[in-house]
């Protein structure tokens, strides 16, 4: 991954148990390609030493707002000159409160109050903690002062009591962190996706599909998601996380896909159909299990419903994309898909190249030609993707 390449990220880590997980994330987002450099408050520091995250970070890890090693002794201004944004995580109900109140009472919030960037926290705290007036009045304050609030999550806490306090699990954070910092192109509009196969009942227990992992319609649906739109993913049967920010409508047939996408596509500024819908289903599916007879069976198929042809068809349509993935011909195959189902852009690919895989390599068509997007991982494929769509978009 390399969504964060170039990133500068200061994370502040606070006196809570979860502390052990900006481990994780101080991990998860070098590994994006940031440059994260953290700061301990001296809670923090109760419960994860400076070595760890240093040897994580590859940097030195910032306590003190006396520090001697900065040249000017002016770490609060230093360290966030250049950042991107700071994350605190966790955040303590105590750390909350200190930055509604602008305090300036150690390197951290020092460092929040003299920012010139964006700060997000991860409150972590007992539930009791959390729900309690003056922490909830924190968060609305902080809300209101443009901080972004990331969780907290419900469910188990270290204290052995259940409910809302957990903090989002580093993973989600790092989600939150990329699609933060992501170009908000496609932010204010509405885009649909369709993903991964659909599944035609022969009868309760046998089926015909399509092979499909998904893993391009969802880092699609990521990638319009991190791009600031509202993304609902219709999907079909595959073993795939829902993307951070997506509202996911699970189906398995195709006339079932098509009903979903009809029930929420009416307000779309995009329509993306990714899914591999299978052309055809079993005219009938027997309503229970077909007995193995040794004789010669034969099952009639009647056509499905195409459903990107029939929003591209619609009296106002969204901007349609399509998807070609061919195993041979492509220039061919995916030029003549477009201009047949009156297309403003398709995204083609050779199959053998990649199905199923975490990478591949595909071509735009539209208007303008074709426009080949060289061999990366299916993620960043996305971003180019969204990048190109949200530009012909915008020159509507
Ligand atoms: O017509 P063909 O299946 O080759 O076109 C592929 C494109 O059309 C993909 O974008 C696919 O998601 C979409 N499609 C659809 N409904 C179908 C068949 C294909 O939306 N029944």
């Amino acid at each position: 991954m390399i969504e964060l390449k170039g990133r500068k990220i200061i994370l502040g880590v606070t006196g809570g148990v979860a502390a052990y997980k900006a481990a994780e994330l101080t991990r998860q987002m070098v590994k994006a390609g940031a440059s994260v450099h953290v700061v301990l408050t001296e809670g923090g520091a109760h419960f994860v030493t400076p070595v760890t995250f240093q040897a994580l970070s590859g940097h030195p890890v910032w306590t003190d707002l006396w520090d001697p090693r900065m040249g000017n002794n002016m770490a609060h201004i230093d360290l966030t000159r250049d950042a991107d944004c700071i994350i605190v995580a966790p955040a303590t109900a105590d750390v909350m409160a200190r930055l509604v109140q602008g305090r300036c009472d150690d390197l951290l919030t020092t460092l929040c109050l003299a920012r010139d960037c964006s700060l997000l926290v991860a409150p972590a705290m007992n539930r009791q903690m959390w729900q309690h007036p003056a922490t909830q009045r924190n968060v609305a304050q902080l809300v209101a002062d443009g901080v972004t609030v990331l969780g907290p999550d419900a469910g188990e806490q270290a204290c052995g009591e259940v409910g809302m306090g957990r903090m989002l699990e580093p993973e989600v954070l790092c989600e939150a962190v990329i699609s933060h910092l992501e170009n908000k192109r496609l932010a204010g509009r509405k885009v649909v996706l369709t993903a991964g196969p659909t599944f035609e009942a022969i009868d309760p227990v046998r089926g015909i599909t399509n092979s499909s992992s998904g893993k391009m319609g969802y880092a699609l649906a990521r990638a319009c998601a991190q791009a600031g739109a509202e993304v609902v993913l219709v999907s079909g049967p595959v073993a795939m996380p829902v993307p951070y920010g997506v509202e996911r409508i699970s189906v398995h047939s195709a006339l079932a896909m098509r009903d979903a996408v009809m029930s929420v596509v009416d307000d779309a500024d995009v329509f993306i159909g990714v899914a591999a819908v299978a052309d055809y289903r079993p005219a009938e599916a027997a309503e229970h299990k077909i007995k193995k007879s040794g004789e010669v069976m034969q099952i009639t198929l009647t056509p499905n419903p195409d459903i990107l042809a029939e929003v591209a068809a619609r009296p106002n349509p969204p901007f349609c994309v399509g998807f070609a993935a061919e195993s041979r011909d492509l220039d061919t195959y995916a030029e003549g898909k477009r201009k047949n189902k009156r297309l403003p852009m398709v995204v083609g690919n050779l199959v053998q190249d990649g199905l199923g895989q975490d990478d591949n390599e595909v071509v735009i068509y539209d208007a303008a030609g074709r426009h080949p997007v060289p061999r990366a991982a299916k993620h960043n494929l996305a971003r180019s993707i969204v990048k190109h769509l949200a530009e012909l978009l915008a020159a509507r």
